[in-house]
């Protein structure tokens, strides 16, 4: 078959590594990268890190609102799947390149593949969640990450066209957690592997478009007083750039490589994040994750006792961060093995 895999941004990268290696053993694959994210370190320093090879098309879209960034890249994304003519369509996550191609692949009959369909936080504030709801219905071949998303879907009437594949981002980072150990270089003056640390992580949009709210949030963390290490994602540095604070004990980088990031979760005590992958990372690596949010998509970690929600206005933040323990069980939610079930699925279309 001649496949086309659509991503833009960082999340999707690490989706795509996997199973663009394992798809291109059996069929013909044309990699296309929107755009949404360009910094070198968001991008480009993803590809290499994973090895993925350079984009067959990249369609240069870049930041907007969302309704002329996703429009942009419908556009353009049509322009390229009525030239290759492709059997198949591949789509990875909740982001606008996510529904931008699933706008433009169903109203061409391009049959679509969705993975890391099922997901919903039932919070519509979210523009992840539209893109979910819209990826998912007009989809034709839904790959659950989870038993829970497998539920959402079969009670949302698309159960025929369900398949519970595990979450891909398990072969990932089982994939490169050894490379990443052997490999990765701390942040300046620091010895991460000898350092009691939390690793934080924040970029979503009611997080940190608000810069009383974000600053808040940093303030509360400060009081922690314990070190934290910060790679700042682009959305939250433009912000941060207009706030007056310093953070005693914060440790400010720039977002950092797949590799780098892999191994600073590794070795810090706790991760602190509003991030969706990096919450499923924080479950396979075995480490206490907070949540700063009121709801997760990820319901499972949090009921299994490994993640902590934490509603980022709490007063009573860092008593919760410090009291919470993990237990010893976990039920490998996530799955084994994903990349040759999906792939298995898709040789089977
Ligand atoms: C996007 C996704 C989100 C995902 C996140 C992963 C949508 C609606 N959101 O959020 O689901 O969790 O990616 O990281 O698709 N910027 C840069 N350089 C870049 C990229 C972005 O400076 O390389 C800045 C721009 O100012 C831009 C802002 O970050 O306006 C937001 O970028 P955007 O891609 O719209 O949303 P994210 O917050 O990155
Ligand atoms: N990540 C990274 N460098 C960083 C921060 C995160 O490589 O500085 C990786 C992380 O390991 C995870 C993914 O990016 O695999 C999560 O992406 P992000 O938090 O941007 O988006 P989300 O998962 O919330 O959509």
């Amino acid at each position: 078959m001649k496949i086309i895999s659509i991503v833009g941004a960082r999340p999707q990268f690490i989706k795509l590594a996997p199973l663009s290696a394992k798809l291109s053993e059996f069929h013909e694959e044309i990699i296309v990268h929107t755009g949404q994210h360009y910094d070198y370190t968001m991008s480009e320093r993803i590809f290499s890190d994973l090895g993925i090879r350079n984009p067959d098309h990249h369609l240069g879209i870049g930041s907007a609102s969302h309704a002329v960034q996703t429009g942009n890249m419908m556009k353009v994304l049509e322009e390229v799947m009525l030239a290759a003519r492709p059997d198949l369509v591949i789509i990875f996550g909740d982001t606008n390149s996510t529904m931008a191609g699933a706008l433009a692949a169903s109203k061409i009959n391009i049959p679509i593949v969705h993975v890391e369909a099922g997901l919903r936080s039932y919070n519509r504030a979210m523009p992840e969640e539209i893109n979910r709801i819209v990826a998912d219905h007009a989809s034709d071949y839904l790959f659950a990450p989870t038993r829970t998303a497998e539920g959402i879907l079969q009670g949302e009437g698309l159960g025929d066209r369900t398949y519970l594949t595990g979450d891909i981002m398990v072969d990932t980072i089982t994939e490169n957690l050894p490379v990443a150990l052997k490999n990765y270089t701390s942040p300046e003056g620091l010895d991460i592997e000898n350092l009691e640390y939390n690793l934080l992580t924040l970029h979503r949009n009611y997080n940190v478009d608000n810069p009383g709210i974000l600053k808040g949030i940093l303030k509360k963390l400060e009081d922690l007083g314990e070190v934290i290490i910060f790679p700042v994602h682009p959305r939250t540095m433009k912000m941060l750039e207009g706030i007056d604070f310093n953070g005693r004990n914060i440790v400010f980088t720039e977002p950092i490589g797949y590799l780098d990031f892999v191994a600073f979760e590794n070795f810090s005590k706790r991760i602190i994040t509003d991030s969706g992958g990096i919450q499923k990372e924080a479950y396979i690596l075995r480490k206490p994750c907070i949540t700063l949010r009121t709801e997760t998509e990820w319901t499972e970690t949090v009921r299994e006792g490994w993640n902590l929600l934490v509603d980022p206005s709490d007063e009573a933040m860092c008593e919760k961060i410090t009291a919470f323990r993990v237990p010893l069980e976990q039920n490998q939610v996530f799955g084994e093995k994903v990349t040759e079930r999906m792939v298995e699925i898709i040789n089977g279309i």
